[in-house]
């Protein structure tokens, strides 16, 4: 059969991906670059809006979510210029500075940019705000944030006691406080530790087990007090700060990398590298479980960048095993669960991922989306209430599958398709530009060279 392997066709909204393995081999290989980390973008935008004087940040991821919250800034009062890959500049209005918007803040489908900004607006005295999101986004929950900031002194409303968005928050001068989280989230943690910028004294946060800390980095860059306790996993932030504007330099996604990654190690033949990738610590998870699983991943030119660490990540085709996912690495690699599911349906032997519940509140219920999704393509995986159980090593075939909606699930299954035979037709596949607009353009390249 001729044609392209990847094909991508629009009706009105929506995109349908659709991906033919060729009969001959096909091998992946080549140097390629992933975009700016989601993450360290949402944080530069804020960060550089709240401090006084100018941000410059390069590498900013240009997706959907970054795109809110420049919007929700900008309405806010901050000038952020035109949203580019070299220069973006943001002139900050300082702490406390923001202005009553008018109209709704809208964060999209990006959870990040709603809790974060919360911290933000309820520590705003004096002003009224109103958040929305889309639909997914408003069906994900909101108490997380909602609750800690109540306790500090905050006033927020919402369908269902402010669990779910719409909200109106109105700002207050807030109070310090210990705030022990009940889930190892950088968005809960990273929600009261900006509301703690604005608060007089020490706001502590403590998670069962360490999530991304760019926050913490960031912050520290831009001049704020924040001390870590790795030991207890606790921050402190001490209130009032004052921020500088900065350089902010983002490295590549590793969540974006990752399907990468996988895709190198299950297609045979396969030898890529992923150049300029974020290899900070708290997101390193997806690398070990890699290689736990027997693939053969190296990390060449280590560097710091702008205080991240940084590499190019090698991977070439091997086999890959089994392996148990739980306990304190998932909030290291909760975004990447979806491909490593994937990996696993590849691997020889049952690999079972636990403790992972916060994926039924992602974008979509990623564990009842990637299982229905995968078993549609021929996959051995079973729903458990906090993970999967995947029985790899089941011949894959080519299917008709869905996105929901959801970036990660249109990626992890269009690298599913690349080791499935025949066709594979992957609806709502436009999802993908939520945190990677490139990704179908670098499949092509990939599976062309
Ligand atoms: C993020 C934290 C994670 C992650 C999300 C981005 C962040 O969410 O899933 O994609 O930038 O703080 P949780 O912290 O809620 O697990």
């Amino acid at each position: 059969m001729s044609g392209p392997i990847v094909s991508l066709q629009t009706t009105e909204n929506h995109q349908h991906l659709t991906i033919r393995r060729p009969t001959q081999g096909m091998t992946l290989r080549g140097r390629i670059q992933v975009p700016g980390d989601k993450s360290i973008s949402h944080r530069a935008l804020m960060l550089g809006a709240l401090a006084t004087g100018e941000t410059q940040i390069q590498g900013l991821l240009l997706g959907e979510d970054p795109r809110s919250t420049a919007n929700c800034f900008r309405a806010l009062g901050a000038e952020i210029s035109e949203l580019n890959t070299q220069s973006v500049i943001v002139r900050g209005i300082g702490l406390g500075q923001l202005q009553e918007p008018v109209d709704v803040l809208n964060a999209g489908n990006s959870g990040t940019t709603l809790r974060l900004m919360l911290g933000i607006l309820a520590s705003h005295n004096g002003r009224f705000f109103t958040v929305t999101g889309d639909s997914s986004l408003r069906s994900r929950p909101m108490s997380r944030v909602v609750k800690p900031l109540e306790q500090m002194g905050a006033l927020i409303w919402g369908r269902q006691g402010g669990a779910l968005a719409p909200l109106a928050v109105q700002g207050q001068q807030l109070q310090p406080m210990h705030y022990p989280s009940p889930i190892a989230s950088a968005q809960v943690k990273s929600c009261i530790l900006l509301a703690g910028l604005m608060t007089d004294g020490q706001t502590t946060v403590t998670e069962p087990a360490l999530s991304r800390d760019h926050s913490e980095r960031m912050l520290r860059a831009f001049g704020a007090d924040v001390r870590v306790d790795p030991e207890t996993c606790s921050v402190t932030v001490t209130g009032p700060a004052q921020l500088q504007g900065q350089t902010v330099i983002v490295p590549g996604d590793i969540s974006s990398a990752a399907f990468w990654l996988v895709a190198g190690a299950i297609v045979p033949g396969s030898d890529l590298v992923v150049e300029n990738v974020g290899v900070n610590p708290t997101r390193t998870g997806v690398l070990e479980v890699l290689e736990q699983m027997g693939a053969d991943i190296t990390q060449e030119n280590p560097r710091i960048v702008a205080g991240e660490p940084v590499a190019d990540l090698r991977v070439r085709h091997r086999s890959l095993q089994s392996c148990t996912i739980a306990g304190d690495i998932i909030p290291r690699l909760i975004d990447e669960i979806p491909i490593l599911a994937v990996a696993a349906a590849f691997a020889q032997g049952t690999t079972v991922i636990r403790d992972a519940a916060e994926l039924r509140v992602k974008e979509s219920d990623r564990i009842a989306v990637m299982c229905t999704q995968l078993n549609r393509m021929g996959a051995q995986v079973s729903e458990l209430a906090d993970g999967l159980e995947i029985v790899g090593g089941a011949t894959l075939k080519g299917a008709e599958v869905d996105s929901h909606a959801d970036h990660r699930i249109t990626m992890s299954l269009a690298i599913a398709a690349l080791n499935a035979s025949g066709t594979t037709l992957i609806h709502g596949a436009e999802a993908a530009a939520i945190s990677y607009p490139g990704f179908v353009t670098t499949l092509q390249q990939v599976t062309e060279s």
